[in-house]
């Protein structure tokens, strides 16, 4: 079966985006990685898709000064060029708006470090700390013109550590997040139904019911 043509579209060090590359190296995953974008010419993780053997672009949006949708027709003539079907957000840092996000309505993922629909938008880690919560994650999840509220995919979730500063939350998510965008993008490419109902725990460690609890006594 053909492999969904997926583009990743980055804005700096792309961790994420290695996370779906190395995936995506296997043969039997369904989706390729046919293109990957970035709006920053310094952006670390261009130099990583390159030694990968992809085929990368630069759309620069300073270029674009304050006309977004320029931009983001620029962007989508790229994406039909290419052929693709299906759009990774990892690290894009700007906001798309709703003509670009209609477009790829259904067919756009994104990551985000937070369990949504808690602490959409930045600095999720140091605003769940100020919060309190005990359990923190991430999210993939469609896009949809409401920003970071699009259907949920997967969530990866772990406990907040007494002494964990953002930094530190931000390292062990990141680790959760390239546990799950391979897990949620062979999912979705695969065509199964990720969106509605909970079908599968990821490696809830605590207890035979599959709980993730914090404190865990
Ligand atoms: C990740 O934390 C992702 O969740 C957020 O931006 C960060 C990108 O990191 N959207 P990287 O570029 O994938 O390393």
């Amino acid at each position: 079966m053909a492999r969904t043509r997926t583009a990743i579209l980055i804005s700096g060090r792309g961790s994420n985006m290695a996370a779906l590359i190395k995936a995506a190296a296997d043969p039997a995953y369904p989706a390729e990685i046919a293109l990957v974008l970035s709006n920053r010419p310094a952006a670390g993780g261009l130099a990583v898709a390159q030694n990968a053997g992809l085929t990368t672009a630069v759309i620069d949006h300073a270029a674009f000064g304050n006309d977004r949708e320029a931009f983001e027709r620029a962007i989508d003539a790229r994406l039909i060029e290419r052929r693709i079907d299906l759009v990774c957000l990892a690290g894009f840092m700007r906001l798309l708006t709703p003509w670009f996000v209609a477009r790829w309505e259904g067919r756009m993922l994104n990551i985000h470090p937070s369990l949504l629909p808690s602490f959409k938008g930045l600095d999720t880690h140091a605003r769940a700390l100020a919060a309190g919560v005990k359990i923190h994650g991430a999210t993939v999840h469609l896009v949809s013109v409401d920003m970071d509220g699009g259907p949920i995919i997967a969530q990866g979730a772990l406990p907040v550590l007494p002494n964990d500063s953002a930094e530190t939350l931000a390292r062990r998510v990141l680790a959760v997040e390239h546990r799950i965008y391979p897990t949620a993008l062979r999912r979705f490419a695969s065509g199964q139904n990720c969106v509605s109902g909970a079908d599968e725990v990821i490696d809830a460690e605590s207890n035979s019911d599959r709980m993730l609890v914090s404190p865990a006594s």
